[in-house]
Order: structure tokens, then C-alpha cells, then sequence
């Protein structure tokens, strides 16, 4: 039966959706759901034939259906998996394959009968795939469909690999990638080019026919695209639009990816709020971004046409709650991001005293610090406070293999050049030049070769924080442990990452200390990176008097920014600054041109950087405020 739904707060959303805390919470309550099927089917003497996905997103919902099997007894003799999708052409023992990857994450851990397991096979002759695909349908029906469908969804709205365009009565067959999906998976593949083009793919119709459906989504990355799946119009350019049309579907998501819903984004639009400062700030500024004006222009009937009339009633006359909201954004502007000395700070972003700081940028791979926050930077040395820098890791993955050639040549000729013997060093790079014509994608170098990748970009960092104007004394590598794998997924955190970090906030003893808050990657260094500093904190805290008077500023990557209504310090620059930055920038050459890992944006970091600082500015510009050239936002984070 049609599921109605009943709520005003959920009138735009087109499909079941709930939502929990964290990405652990809703996994384990997904992995609840399937261990009740499982168990009522096996009270029955049925089988349960189970629809699965792959990628990031189901990770902990497997590791709990592991956890159960291992420790609560749950038995998967009675079930039947049917895989989603596979890459093609793809070898089953291929590190890239959904096979290994089921292997990896479930199966080998489970008590599943192997013939029960069921994965498209990449293996196939061109010629032999559709039938193939036919036969795969015909499988499904024949044990009376699946019970139950777990999705993820791509950032182009695919569900299985049915890209933009695929028809909702599509059935299992040859697909071909889109380029966003080909980029998101080149980290699994060592760069895009070796990521297939191709899959074999579940149609949308074969998800549709599964008694149950539930798709899963996790982080902010994934935020823009479920609110087009749930709140959009059903169309072939966003598939996942199509389960609008199942009355057996439900999405779970964390709070970050469902952020971007209306009842979480613009809660006002669909019930009534308690105003406090921060949803008043939100709105507003929402508001005037929302019909085009400067904040102190904002009318009564404005608010009102916008669902704001309650805050209006409550908090109004509205001139007052702009002047209050405008002089709030106007505070968070300052060219003095150590503190203004001898200034009232009652209103300022930073404290004035003590004078001169010492403060600690965190970056947590070895440009970061220039990339996010650089003009910020070049001011506090400037201003003439105590700046460290510490680069968390090594970045030793970031580097083309033919730089360390050349280095390596480098080093040579300088030796040779000064009368020292090269043999030893001709025969790593003899062993270097032999070994990179026969790497495969993503494997891991040989340590040498890691070692001079991390110098390369050590003398980099050195080199723009030289520039940014610390003396080499103030510049700290911490080659956290947990990142030296190799390969792009790294350890857990461990004891020695948070002793390292204590051990530099010990001696440095900041007043203020950066760094890189980036959230939206919930797998990301930045993240691991930003929570070792806090482990290292919270073990300080209440121990050493300094961390009383130490703040914590946020920045972010060069991935996003943040919103405007949350950031707390706006640091605006000069166009000669500007320059400045990006000169600092330049110094990480191994970066330039075409990073090893650019992500999803064609632009160079300098140019990301520039025309994201431009863009901050200019936000601020259009609320009514200042116009600057360029602006390094922060937030401040409590600890
Ligand atoms: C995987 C699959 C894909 C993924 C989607 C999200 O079997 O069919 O649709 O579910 O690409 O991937 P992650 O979870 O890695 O973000």
C-alpha cells in the first residue's frame, strides 16, 4: 500500500526518508533490518535473497552484519546475494573488483554458501554479455525476486551503474560510465585513465521489482544529490529520481547528507522554528542571497513572501534584526587575524592580548596551509606573531613518478659534482627506472622511492613557508604514521600520530592554533588529521594551563567553503596579497600543472584558491558589505 505522507515538514519530500546522527548508527540500523529478514526467512525454511551494493557507503552496514555473525550467531546459510553491478571489463581477482571487494568486506567472513554469491561477471566476450545479463534476470525471478535491495547513490544520481539517461523498465546489461563516476573511482584505480569505461549493471527496473529498497547515503558530499532524489521531479537525468515512483522504498542518510533538505536547509519554509541567533543568521542571509538584495534592504513583506514571518512577529521590527544580523557579519571582518593590539576586541573576531601569539598552523598535507589559508598566513608573520607550521603528513602519494627521476638525476650530478662516489645512488635509481615502466595502477612504491617522494615535497613546503617569511626553525614535519601506507587508504589513528602532536603543542604551547576542518570527506586525511589534533587537546586539556587560552580556528581545503553565516573570521586581502599567496602556492611544484589527485575540478589549486577567496568577497559585497578584494574565511571550533 502507498505510504502517505503525513507531515507539513516533509511536504517537499517525494519518499520515505530517515535520518540519523551518524553514518554508524543508521549502518547498524540497516544491518538490523537484514539480520530480521535473514532470521524470519530461515524460522520459515525460506531463503532470503538479498540485492547488494558496493562502494563506501554500505562498508559498516557489512562490518555489522560481520560483527553479528561473529558474535550474535547470525547465519547467512539460508541467503542469496545477487551483487548490483560490476566494472567490465574487470578480472574477478583484480584489487579494483566488486568481487574482491565482497570478499574483502562480507563474504570471507561470513558462513555464506559460495554458490549462493552472485556477482556480475567482468569477464565476459562482448558477444556473450547480454545473454549473460538475461540469465542473471532469470536467476532473480526464478527464486521469486529479491526480498531486499541496499542502494548507494552516485554523485550523478545513479543507482547500480544506471547512469543519467537509463530508462526506469531498464533491465541488467552493458552500461557505460559517466565521467564523474569514472573520476570519483580513479583513486581506487590510480588515476582516472584506468578506470573501465564500461559496467554491467542491475536495471532500474530490476531494483524496482525488490520487495524492499533502501538507499544509503553518508557525508555532505553526497547532500546536493539526495536533495534532487527526494525533493526533485522524477526525470532520466537524475535515475534515482525513479524510486519516487516505488511504494517499497525508504533512503537513510546521516545528517550530512540530508542536510540539504529543505526541512533541515530552510526549516522555516516548512514549520515553525525556535529563533535562535544562529537560524536567525542563516535565514536572513538565505533570504537576501534568496531575492537578490543587501541585508539592510530587506522589507516586512520580504520576510513574510519567504516564510520568515514568525521570526518577524517574534523578533521584529525587521529593520532591527537586519541591523542586528548586518553588524554581526561586519564584526567577522578583520585584517587582524592574531588579534589588533591595543583594540577594544569586545566586537573583534580574535582576542587582542596577548600582543604577539604563538600560533600553530596544522596542515595536514604539505600545502595546505598556502592553499587554504596563505594570505592569512603571510599577515600574522607579518603582524609579527610566533608562526609554526606543521605539516601532519608526508603526501608521499601526491608525487609523479618521473619527478623523482629527476631528482634522483639531480642528486647524482651534485654528487658527482663535488667528487663523491654515485654508485650507490646510480643503483637505486637503475632499481627505480626498472621499476616504474612495470607498476601496476595504485600499487605501492618501493620505501626509496616513497622517501623521495615525501622529500619533494618537503623541500616544497619548506620552501613556501620560507616564503610565507618563518625561519626554518618554525617549520615542522610530523610524517604522521597513520598515512604512511602507500597506497590511498591509510591506517586507523593510532597512539603514535596523537603523541607526536601533543608532543609539538607541548613545546610550541600556542595561543591560537589552525586547522583544516574539512567534514565533507568522512574517509579524508583532513578529517583524520583534524581529529588527531582534538585526541591531542582533549588529553591536554585540564592538564597544561596554555590550552585554557588556546582558540582553535577552523579553515577548509581547497575543496569548499564554508557557508556564509558560519564563518566567524573573514580575513580579507589586498590584490597584492593575493599574489603574494599564490607565489607561495607556486612553490609546491610537484602540485602544479596536474596534480596526481585532483579530484573532481579541472582547475589548478592557485586558480581554486583565488576564485574561491574571490568568491567570499563577493558574497560579502552582495549582503551590503565592504567590497574587498579577496577574503580567507575561518570558523572557530570549541573544545
Ligand atoms: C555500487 C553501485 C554504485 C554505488 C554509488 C555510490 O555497487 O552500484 O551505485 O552505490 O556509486 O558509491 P559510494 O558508496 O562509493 O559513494
Amino acid at each position: 500500500m502507498a505510504r502517505l505522507n503525513l507531515l507539513e515538514e516533509t511536504r517537499y519530500e517525494k519518499l520515505p526518508v530517515s535520518v540519523y546522527s551518524n553514518q554508524h548508527e543508521a549502518s547498524v540500523a540497516v544491518a538490523n533490518r537484514i539480520a530480521a529478514l535473514i532470521r524470519a526467512k530461515q524460522a520459515k525454511g525460506e531463503k532470503a535473497v538479498l540485492g547488494l551494493a558496493t562502494g563506501v557507503t554500505p562498508i559498516g552496514v557489512y562490518a555489522e552484519l560481520v560483527r553479528q555473525h561473529k558474535d550474535a550467531g547470525l547465519s547467512f546459510k539460508n541467503v542469496i546475494t545477487f551483487n548490483l553491478d560490476e566494472y567490465y571489463p574487470m578480472k574477478p581477482t583484480a584489487q579494483q573488483s566488486y568481487v574482491t571487494f565482497m570478499y574483502e568486506n562480507l563474504f570471507s567472513h561470513i558462513d555464506i554458501e559460495k554458490a549462493n554469491v552472485h556477482i556480475p561477471d567482468g569477464t565476459l566476450d562482448k558477444d556473450a554479455v547480454a545473454g549473460y545479463c538475461l540469465a542473471y534476470e532469470k536467476q532473480i525471478e526464478e527464486l521469486g525476486g529479491l526480498d531486499l535491495q541496499i542502494l548507494g547513490i552516485g554523485r550523478t544520481g545513479h543507482i547500480g551503474f544506471n547512469e543519467p539517461g537509463s530508462a526506469p523498465n531498464s533491465g541488467t546489461r552493458l552500461v557505460t560510465l559517466d565521467d564523474l563516476t569514472r573520476s570519483d573511482a580513479s583513486r581506487d584505480f590510480g588515476g582516472k585513465a584506468n578506470v573501465p569505461t564500461k559496467a554491467i549493471t542491475m536495471g532500474i527496473g530490476t531494483i524496482f521489482k525488490a520487495r524492499e529498497i533502501i538507499l544509503m547515503a553518508w557525508s555532505k558530499k553526497k547532500a546536493p544529490i539526495i536533495k534532487k532524489a527526494v525533493e526533485g521531479e522524477i526525470s532520466g537525468d537524475v535515475p534515482a529520481t525513479y524510486l519516487q515512483l516505488s511504494q517499497h522504498v525508504e533512503f537513510v542518510l546521516d545528517e550530512a547528507a540530508a542536510s540539504e533538505l529543505t526541512r533541515f536547509d530552510t526549516p522555516w519554509l516548512v514549520k515553525d522554528c525556535v529563533w535562535d541567533n544562529i537560524l536567525k543568521k542563516k535565514a536572513v542571509i538565505w533570504l537576501a542571497n534568496e531575492i537578490g538584495k543587501p541585508v539592510l534592504k530587506l522589507t516586512e513583506e520580504d520576510y513574510n513572501n519567504h516564510g520568515m514571518a514568525q521570526l518577524a512577529v517574534e523578533q521584529g521590527p525587521v529593520y532591527n534584526i537586519n541591523i542586528d544580523i548586518f553588524n554581526q557579519i561586519q564584526h567577522t571582518i578583520t585584517g587582524w587575524p592574531g588579534g589588533k593590539p591595543d583594540a577594544d576586541d569586545s566586537q573583534r573576531p580574535e582576542r587582542a592580548l596577548p600582543a604577539k601569539k604563538r600560533s600553530i598552523i596544522f596542515s595536514p598535507h604539505p600545502d595546505d596551509d598556502v592553499i587554504s589559508m596563505g594570505g592569512t598566513f603571510i599577515r600574522l608573520v607579518d603582524q609579527g606573531h610566533d608562526v609554526h607550521v606543521a605539516y601532519q603528513t608526508s603526501g608521499n602519494t601526491a608525487v609523479w613518478d618521473d619527478d623523482v627521476l629527476r631528482y634522483m638525476e639531480f642528486a647524482i650530478d651534485f654528487t658527482n659534482s663535488i667528487g663523491e662516489d654515485t654508485a650507490h645512488l646510480k643503483q637505486s635509481y637503475e632499481d627505480m627506472r626498472a621499476f616504474f615502466p612495470n607498476k601496476q595502477p595504485n600499487e605501492i612504491d618501493t620505501q626509496e622511492i616513497r622517501n623521495v617522494k615525501g622529500f619533494i615535497r618537503k623541500t616544497e613546503a619548506i620552501s613556501g613557508a620560507r616564503y610565507a617569511g618563518l625561519q626554518d626553525d618554525h617549520i615542522h614535519f610530523m610524517a604522521l604514521p597513520f598515512y604512511e601506507t602507500g597506497k590511498i587508504k591509510k591506517n586507523s589513528v593510532g597512539e603514535e600520530d596523537v603523541l607526536l602532536t601533543i608532543e609539538l603543542l607541548q613545546k610550541v604551547k600556542p595561543q591560537q592554533i589552525f586547522a583544516a576542518g574539512d567534514f565533507a570527506d568522512p574517509n579524508g586525511t583532513h578529517l583524520v588529521c583534524f581529529k588527531i589534533i582534538l585526541a591531542a587537546l582533549d588529553r591536554l586539556k585540564g592538564k597544561e594551563a596554555w590550552v585554557e587560552d588556546c582558540w582553535l580556528w577552523m579553515y577548509r581545503g581547497a575543496w569548499h567553503e564554508f557557508e556564509t553565516h558560519e564563518i566567524e573570521m573573514a580575513v580579507p586581502l589586498s590584490p597584492q596579497e593575493v599574489i603574494r599567496k599564490r607565489n607561495a602556492i607556486f612553490k609546491h611544484q610537484s602540485q602544479k600543472d596536474r596534480p596526481v589527485f585532483p579530484g573532481d575540478d579541472a582547475r589548478e589549486f592557485w586558480v581554486r584558491a583565488e576564485d574561491r577567496t574571490r568568491d567570499t568577497a563577493q558574497r560579502y559585497d552582495r549582503l551590503g558589505l565592504a567590497e574587498y578584494e579577496a577574503m580567507e574565511a575561518f570558523k572557530r571550533y570549541m573544545f
